[in-house]
């Protein structure tokens, strides 16, 4: 089994190129079930779920061609003839959902597995069903699946019982080719329902609100091929100004949107880092004077991000003070405290809240990544601990970081990857 090896060798330097948005690409790829001409994304991140991604949709007979030296894919459905995502590809990757709503317009029927991805939680996908039935779906129910059908989807008035982000996804991708106008409430606002709701108006939808809490969607007889670059991914830029900040380094982000990023930054800044927003990129400073505690919750955008809570969690250890962290995303995303802990960290948890004491001399051990931002968070703790930190189960990680060990080393990190 890979590890990863990280050594304390004091502060990063220097310059860093942010790669594609994961949670962007994913979900356009699904998107272009609902076309048969050829779309190409650019700027598509190298990593193990768009790998995951592709096979899944090689399975459903689209031809795909990935070029990750250019990170260029090129994906046709010409003939979709399956309208099922096999279950071995369903249970490695969450987003595999993401398939149901474009085969389901596409197909008149759409079967899932029900999906995996990290363990973070229960992660129902009862919204998503919601949606579908209300647009006219018939739901059936099997021992592990659930099969939608509906000829054609037809318009339909939604509201969402909470803004998740794959749910506004997949019912703003079925909604394209129904019959008539959907409106959806309490969508999702995140940067990538923007970025889904672009590619799929340059593919001829008629979408509008994507980033406000109310999309609507006129459905159209047809979709067509289209090129889109995809837009760079914040939770990436989040972990590199987090790695900036935990080895109180000086470092220059490169291919950013600090506007996607504003609650890691707000943050940051309170805990003493310098961020500056230069025409080169977002450089962040903690090199100027001691970090000190702040408090975080977890919020849908445009609030703190679920997915930077552990790396920030790992930040919060080696500040002066105590800090509290409140998790509202999702229910069992903790996992990453006892590893932390295993390094010195004495972090308690409290129902949903998370007290950090701070000040901690992290010392570097044997540890486990139980998913993939957890993982990231082991990294960051390790670049700061005295000795070595050897992390396992690194598969998690790179299912969400392109090129991360390169990434650090190139801006002074010792970390290497060991089979
Ligand atoms: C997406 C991101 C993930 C991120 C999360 C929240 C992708 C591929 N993944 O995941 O990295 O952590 O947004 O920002 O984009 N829920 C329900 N019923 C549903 C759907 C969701 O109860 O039908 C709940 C979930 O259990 C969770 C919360 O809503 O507690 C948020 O989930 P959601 O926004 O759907 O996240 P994902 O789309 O799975």
């Amino acid at each position: 089994m890979a590890k990863f090896l990280v050594k304390d060798n004091g502060p990063l330097t220097g310059e860093v190129t942010i790669s594609g948005s994961k949670n962007s690409v994913l979900p356009i790829m699904a998107a272009t079930l609902l076309s048969d001409e050829e779309c190409v994304i650019c700027d598509a991140p190298d990593l193990r779920d768009v790998d995951v991604m592709c096979r899944l949709l090689e399975g459903l007979d689209v031809e795909v061609n990935a070029d990750f030296k250019e990170n260029i894919l090129s994906l046709r459905a010409v003939n979709v003839t399956r309208n099922e995502v096999p279950f071995d590809l369903a249970k490695r990757m969450r987003a595999s959902i993401l398939t149901m709503g474009p085969l389901l317009a596409r197909m008149g029927s759409a079967r899932a597995a029900l999906p995996g991805g990290c363990a973070i939680g229960a992660r129902p996908i009862d919204l998503h069903l919601k949606g579908f039935e209300l647009m006219g779906a018939e739901l059936e129910y099997g021992a592990n699946y659930v099969e939608a059908r509906a000829d054609r989807l037809r318009g339909a008035k939604i509201y969402l019982d909470y803004p998740s982000v794959g749910a506004t996804e997949n019912i703003m991708a079925a909604a394209s080719l129904a019959d008539g106008t959907t409106v959806i409430e309490n969508v999702a606002k995140e940067p990538e329902i923007v970025d889904l709701a672009s590619f799929l108006n340059k593919m001829g939808a008629r979408i509008k609100g994507a980033g406000t809490d109310t999309i609507k969607i006129e459905g159209v007889e047809r979709l067509h091929g289209t090129k889109h670059i995809v837009i760079p991914d914040r939770i990436e830029m989040g972990t590199f100004m987090v790695a900036a900040a935990i080895t109180r380094g000086d470092v220059l982000l490169r291919n950013v949107v600090p506007d996607h990023v504003r609650p890691v930054i707000a943050k940051l800044r309170e805990c003493g880092c310098l961020v500056e927003d230069t025409q080169e990129g977002l450089r962040v400073r903690a090199n100027e004077k001691p970090l000190v505690a702040t408090d975080i919750k977890t919020l849908p955008y445009p609030g703190f991000p679920t997915d930077m809570q552990s790396q920030f969690m790992a930040l919060l250890t080696t500040v002066e003070g105590r800090s509290t962290v409140i998790e509202t995303v999702f229910e069992n995303r903790y996992m990453h405290i006892s590893e932390l802990n295993r390094m010195g960290a004495n972090i308690t948890i409290e129902g949903r809240s998370a007290v950090i004491p701070g000040s901690t001399h992290l010392v570097g051990c044997q540890v486990m990544s139980t998913d993939l931002r957890a993982g990231a968070a082991l990294v960051l703790a390790g670049l700061a601990a005295e000795g070595t930190t050897e992390i396992s189960e690194i598969y998690h990680i790179e299912r969400g970081y392109s090129q991360f060990v390169e990434k650090l080393r190139g801006i002074g990190a010792d970390i290497s990857r060991v089979d």
